[in-house]
């Protein structure tokens, strides 16, 4: 199983980023933290993240063919991207969306997610946890 791991603008931040909402850790550690939990259960992984909408757009429609799955978050644009929803469904690989905090304890603009219709799953609030989860999601969904 092949799973691509998708991270939107200012994740590359993490650690730096309002730490008292984001935590202390750094991208690095997210990263490391998602190739242990793919291995786990014996996933691979690739991890991308850039902080525009286009080139997450490009991604997503070249993981057609190369992934069985896909593990977003994707951090601002998904209250405002109705580009990288229309992606999604364009693959339509099965989906899990992930949010480090809880979007729907936090301002109003954030409540609203173009992306979660599309994912088969959102876990939000859980911090780095929330990836692993979205793996196992994904690794039993296929099993
Ligand atoms: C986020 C929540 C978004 O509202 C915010 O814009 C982010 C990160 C999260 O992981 O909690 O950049 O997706």
């Amino acid at each position: 199983m092949k799973l691509l791991i998708i991270n939107g603008p200012n994740l590359n931040m993490l650690g730096i980023r309002e730490p008292q909402i984001y935590g202390k850790e750094d991208y690095r550690a997210l990263c490391a933290f998602i190739n242990a939990a793919a291995e786990e259960v014996g996933a691979a992984c690739e991890i991308f993240q850039s902080n525009h909408e286009g080139a997450i757009v490009d991604k997503i429609q070249e993981s057609l063919g190369h992934f069985d799955g896909i593990v977003i978050n994707p951090a601002a644009y998904t209250h405002t991207s109705v580009a990288i929803a229309d992606a999604l469904a364009a693959v339509a690989l099965p989906t899990v969306e992930v949010h480090l905090s809880d979007i729907n304890e936090r301002e109003a603009f954030r409540r609203h997610s173009f992306v979660a219709p599309i994912a088969k799953k959102t876990f939000m609030g859980k911090g780095f946890e929330g990836y692993r989860l979205a793996i196992r999601f994904l690794a039993q969904a296929q099993s």
